[in-house]
């Protein structure tokens, strides 16, 4: 923790020091506030008079030495000096340190995010979006606000405190020892209040980040909660986790609100021992009218510091709280680990080959993929078909590396994947989804994607090859049309043929497809397929799919069963053996007698 403060502070050292010496002079003029008044009453109204402090009459040397209006001249200009010394160290302090708590907070969400981006897909497996989003947001701006607001008060009245105790011990110091006797007291009750504190904020931060996931939740899914008219169940979550909130924030504040009330009473006993015995002093000619003035205004001064550190104890809080949960992201070691002599790979020529492959997502649990082994010979095809959650997206999941095999090697052209360096491998690797998700931008650059600075014309020419050319060229605003998040306003079919152009313009040697047409309908798919044939042509191609049809003609079949490649051949191969593909097969022409119509054929 200490390690990233520094980290992040170290562009800003220079800021910090003239915020530095801002503070000093801020709180060394605070220290002087009450000096004119005792230079009046001791060097100006009482009997004898005293000399001027030497450090006064550096401000006007012949006022220092003359009548008493002099002096009492000396004292106003004084006031007016440190009022602006004040005004001055203030005003560059506070927004020199809100430049250095923005820098901050910019770098800090940019790092987080930079780190997000590297994390292994397991961590979203147990991350709520939500969560996730909340801290990037609300507590780098509480960290933000603390190191810009905070921090500077903080300093400034600690130094404070510091002057003023050294100046009552320099003035008087036994007397001054009555004054700062209860500091140590409040010094320690702040400290355990604070942890108090501390714990109350965790709790409230963590119901405030619930609070973001669910409505999060459930505003991306309010198709389904209208579908389903469920919106009372959603609101009666939202509702549970706004009262814990509520109630948590409540429980802060009564542990927060005790604090002044506790720390005022000590105080009072302090002033008033200070009143009582600096009046026999004084009575005694043991002390002046005016050390006794500036004891009582430090004592006022100097209980109003501790009142405020006490506040800032909460600010404090806060703060760590949300660096504990920006820590949390940052420290997040889901990374996918690449190792040190990784080596960028060559352009691949295509083969791939799992060797004894297991994997699970809970370790706990019996994994997914037990023990798979097969290989895809380089420009070939490969089609994958087994039960609904058999591990089929899993097994493929696993080159791009998106998850490491818990045992077992997969190769690509002999090498294992883990010697190539991640970005290098997945540069080479194609996809093409259940569904395309379109991100907010124009058509063009969602197209783009697959290989970022491609040019007008290589746009055109994926989107001609995908087949996606003609629909949009139909929309008004032809390939600069805008699409929304989720880019609800094109068609799945559609939506498919932006992600083969996608990945035709990346051209990649390998392509993985995962039910490409599983959401289409029999007139789109038989389009979505054209452009798929396109696409594979002369490309190591793994094709998951329910329809078999999609995948009768590919060069290889592998039926995954219970973890393993459980049946491996040509369609016709697969048919003779009369096993559970064959069986398959017959349920399907069974069922969709219509399918039967032109089937696909695949070229390399
Ligand atoms: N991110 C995940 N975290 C935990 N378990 C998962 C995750 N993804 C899938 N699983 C589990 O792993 C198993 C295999 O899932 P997978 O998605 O690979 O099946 P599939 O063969 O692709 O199914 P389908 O044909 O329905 O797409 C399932 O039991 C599923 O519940
Ligand atoms: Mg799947």
């Amino acid at each position: 923790m200490v390690r990233l403060v520094f980290q992040l502070v170290r562009p800003y050292r220079w800021l910090l020091v003239t915020v530095v010496a801002a503070m000093l002079l801020q709180a060394a003029m605070g220290v002087a506030a009450p000096w004119p008044l005792k230079i009046v009453i001791d060097s100006a109204l009482t009997t004898p008079r005293h000399p001027v402090p030497r450090w006064a009459s550096w401000f006007a040397p012949m006022l220092a030495h003359g009548d008493r209006m002099q002096v009492a001249a000396l004292a106003a200009i004084i006031v007016v000096t440190v009022a602006v010394g004040t005004a001055l160290a203030g005003y560059v302090g506070h927004y020199l340190i809100e430049s250095i708590g923005q820098g901050v907070a910019n770098d800090l969400r940019l790092r987080a995010y930079h780190h997000l981006q590297r994390l292994s897909l397991s961590y979203y497996d147990r991350q709520q979006v939500g969560t996730i989003l909340s801290t990037l947001t609300a507590d780098v701006t509480t960290i933000q606000n603390f190191a810009s607001q905070a921090t500077v008060n903080i300093v400034v009245d600690m130094l404070i405190i510091l002057g003023m105790v050294i100046v009552m011990f320099v003035l008087r110091w036994d007397f001054a020892l009555i004054a700062v006797a209860v500091l140590p007291f409040l010094i320690i009750f702040v400290a355990r209040v604070r942890k108090a504190i501390k714990k109350t904020i965790t709790e409230v931060r963590k119901i405030q980040g619930d609070m973001v996931a669910a409505v999060q939740e459930g505003l991306q899914s309010m198709e389904l909660v209208e579908a389903f008219e469920r919106e009372d169940i959603q609101e009666r979550q939202l509702a549970r986790i706004s009262r814990l909130s509520m109630e948590a924030a409540l429980k802060a504040r009564r542990v927060r609100a005790l604090l002044a009330p506790i720390i005022s009473l000590p105080i009072a006993v302090c002033t008033a021992l200070v009143i009582w015995h600096g009046t026999s002093l004084i009575l005694r000619h043991a002390m002046t009218l005016g050390t006794l003035t500036v004891f009582t205004a430090y004592l006022a001064r100097f209980f109003r510091p501790v009142q405020d550190l006490s506040g800032q104890a909460d600010i404090f809080a806060q703060a760590s709280v949300a660096a504990q949960r920006v820590q949390a992201i940052l420290g997040a070691e889901a990374i996918i680990p690449e190792r040190p002599d990784a080596v960028d790979p060559p352009p691949f020529r295509g083969e791939i080959g799992y060797q004894g492959v297991v994997f699970g997502y809970d370790k706990a649990d019996d994994p997914v993929l037990r023990n798979v082994n097969f290989t895809v010979t380089p420009g070939k095809m490969i089609g994958v078909v087994g039960e609904t959650g058999s591990g089929k997206s899993t097994m493929v999941s696993l080159i791009p590396r998106f998850y490491d095999a818990d045992a077992g090697t997969i190769t690509i052209d002999g090498t294992d994947i883990r010697s190539y360096k991640l970005h290098g491998l997945r540069r080479q690797i194609g996809f093409v989804l259940q569904d395309t998700v379109l991100f907010r931008g124009t058509l063009g650059d969602n197209i783009a994607l697959g290989r970022p600075g491609a040019t007008d014309d290589e746009i055109v020419r994926a989107a001609k090859a995908a087949m996606a050319d003609e629909f949009i060229t139909d929309l008004p605003h032809g390939y600069d049309t805008t699409v929304g998040d989720r880019g609800v306003t094109l068609s799945g079919g559609q939506r498919q043929l932006i992600g083969i152009a996608r990945a035709l313009i990346r051209d990649n040697p390998i392509l993985i497809l995962d039910e490409p047409t599983a959401s289409l309908d029999a007139e789109s798919e038989q389009v979505v397929i054209e452009a798929l044939k396109r696409l594979m042509t002369g490309r190591t191609v793994i094709c998951i799919a329910h329809r078999l049809t999609t995948i009768r003609d590919a060069d290889t079949i592998i039926l995954i069963k219970d973890g393993v490649v459980a049946e491996e051949g040509s369609h016709e191969e697969l048919m003779a053996r009369n096993g559970a593909y064959a069986e398959l097969h017959r349920i399907q022409f069974q069922d969709e007698p219509s399918v039967n119509s032109p089937s696909v054929e695949v070229d390399g």
